[in-house]
């Protein structure tokens, strides 16, 4: 059998009349995301070069120091959804508060927002380890042709339309769900083009990997303890596996294919845990649903929480669903021993 070569042009062209508010913007908006992924992935790339390339002058010609990948990659996304004319407003994590675009402005005419982590795992730029970009998109709930309000980012994570990761690791994917399914695509480097690589991604309903920053072992709440010593006990298909990048796109990346569970809980320092609701949580959380796993905060669904604050904090659990009952299962052990 022939294997045809599907790239992620033609997958979102053939795919968009099962979409059922369908006109084609939500397209054009994952296809600008497509874009600027790649721009940052050129940058990401050449992440060690840095100083080098701006000895060489071949960079910071006016001598400015030279942006941090964070800021690049949040000015990069920013910059491309708003010179496409695709959205009415833009939160991400890197700005205090989310961007409307103005009145009189033809973006005023659109429907989605889009809450962006830009750049997710930064610390690991420094030592060439993988990070990502996390993309959440949503219908605005207030009416197009006026400024968008703070109403139409805070809307719960049942509410996204499509969510979304890039991983820039050993190859370049981006990884997103419309609500049909998951489906997976790799970079080639050499035509800039994404082909269709992981169809239909499916989280393994057992799985023996775990992924937490132990460190913070004695500041987790004891159900969690629990949960970590049942993962460590030699039993059946135990002890399981310990594996923590600390970037999230990574780790969810590597558990969705092999199974596993990721966890941010809650913490003596961080007492809602350390992870975004909206641009962490929600999206990884519909992708975890949409290719048959669970997320939960410890007790409730993640996408059911009806958010308060841009920048809200939740604690996370997130993976193969098994995983995320029994974690659950000793959270709500400990809490209520009856
Ligand atoms: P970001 O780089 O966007 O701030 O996110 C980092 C997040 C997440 O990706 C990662 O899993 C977690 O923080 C790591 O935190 P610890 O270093 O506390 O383990
Ligand atoms: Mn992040
Ligand atoms: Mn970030």
């Amino acid at each position: 059998m022939a294997i045809r070569n599907q790239t992620l042009g033609e997958f979102i062209i053939e795919n968009q009349s099962e979409f059922k508010y369908s006109s084609g913007e939500l397209s054009r908006l994952i296809n600008s995301i497509r874009l600027a992924a790649k721009v940052v992935n050129h940058e990401v790339n050449k992440a060690g070069l840095v100083d080098i390339l701006g000895a060489a002058g071949d960079m910071n010609v006016q001598g400015e120091d030279q942006q941090k990948l964070d800021v690049f990659a949040n000015e990069a996304f920013i910059k491309t959804l708003t010179n496409r004319e695709i959205v009415c407003g833009i939160a991400s994590e890197e700005e205090d508060d989310f961007i409307a675009i103005k009145d009189g402005n033809p973006n005023n005419q659109h429907k989605y927002v889009v809450l962006i982590d830009p750049l997710d795992g930064s610390s690991n730029i420094d030592v060439n380890v993988s990070v990502g970009t996390i993309f959440s998109i949503y219908r605005r709930v207030t009416p197009v042709g006026t400024p968008v309000t703070q109403e139409d980012f805070l809307q719960a994570g049942n509410k996204q339309v499509a969510a979304g990761y890039i991983i820039y690791g050993t190859s370049t994917m981006i990884v997103y769900s419309t609500g049909h399914g998951v489906n997976g695509f790799t970079l080639n480097p050499a035509i800039g083009t994404y082909y269709l690589s992981h169809p239909n991604m499916q989280f393994p309903k057992e799985g023996n990997i775990y992924s937490v920053n132990e460190g913070n072992y004695v500041h987790f709440p004891q159900g969690v303890k629990d949960y970590i010593k049942y993962c460590q006990m030699e039993e059946g298909d135990r002890p399981y596996t310990s594996r923590y990048i600390g970037s999230l796109v990574s780790d969810f990346h590597r558990n969705m294919i092999k199974g596993g569970i990721y966890m941010y809980p809650s913490t003596a320092k961080n007492p809602d845990g350390k992870l975004r609701l909206l641009y962490e949580c929600n999206p990884m959380a519909f992708l975890a649903e949409q290719a048959g796993g669970k997320a939960s905060d410890g007790f409730r669904r993640i996408l059911d929480i009806e958010p308060t604050e841009l920048h809200q904090r939740v604690p996370f659990f997130c993976g193969s669903t098994s995983m995320v009952e029994k974690a659950e299962y000793c959270m709500k052990k400990a809490a209520d021993p009856q």
